[in-house]
């Protein structure tokens, strides 16, 4: 049995959303080929995400000096320190996220904050930071109003590439894309292109 995290970075459900739609395509297939797999949703837009604030750096130095956190400074690192434990704990990743501004909304960036922890995601070492977390395998699934997985747009795309940077620091060894792209290009053919990429993501729920 594999602990899946279906880590979703989106305001909309799949009604209003194309991620959504298609990531819903994927994760509902998944759990009818894989019904014992334990699926755990962390809707990012509705569970408590701390940023590494000034409470968070006040609580880190306490826990190294034996001082006392505050209420505040007690909370935030300490559901930090959940979200990076139950991370580590899972198989498998599925981050869905709508491409904004060339990458991804901000709560994907401040959860990957918070489960980069050296001695946890990776380590030092003499020979540089090595990623520990080398038996898991991860998935992106992402909707883009235009084309960037191919052509001129490529090199503008910040989201998808970060999250694998991230991934192959972590020493995930399988870390794929799925994209629904081009449908704010050609409105007219925007159903064509969902559809397309909900067979997409059926597939590739048999096997992932
Ligand atoms: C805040 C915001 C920023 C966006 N930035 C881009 C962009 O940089 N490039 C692009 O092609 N489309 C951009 N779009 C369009 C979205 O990528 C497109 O609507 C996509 O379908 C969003 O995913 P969703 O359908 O899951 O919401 C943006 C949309 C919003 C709301």
């Amino acid at each position: 049995m594999s602990k899946v995290l279906y880590i979703t970075a989106h305001p909309h459900d799949d009604k209003a959303s194309f991620s959504m739609a298609v990531a819903k395509e994927f994760i509902d297939t998944y759990k009818e080929v894989n019904p014992s797999d334990d699926v755990v949703h962390i809707d990012l837009y509705k569970e408590d995400i701390p940023q590494i604030d000034a409470d968070v750096f006040s609580g880190w130095g306490k826990l190294q000096s034996g001082d006392e956190l505050s209420a505040s400074e007690q909370r935030k690192v300490e559901r930090l320190s959940e979200l990076c434990e139950e991370f580590i704990s899972a198989d498998k990743y599925v981050f869905v996220t709508p491409f904004w501004n060339f990458s991804f909304p901000p709560v994907m960036k401040a959860y990957i904050d918070s489960v980069a922890v050296a001695g946890k995601a990776f380590k030092y070492t003499e020979q540089g930071p090595v990623g520990l977390l080398t038996d898991k395998k991860a998935l992106h699934i992402q909707a883009r109003g235009g084309i960037y997985s191919e052509g001129p747009a490529a090199q503008m795309e910040m989201g998808h590439r970060y999250l694998d940077t991230i991934m192959q620091f972590f020493g995930v060894p399988s870390f794929e894309g799925l994209f629904v792209e081009g449908h704010n290009l050609n409105p007219d053919q925007a159903e064509a292109i969902k559809e397309d990429a909900k067979a997409r993501a059926k597939d590739a729920a048999q096997t992932f």
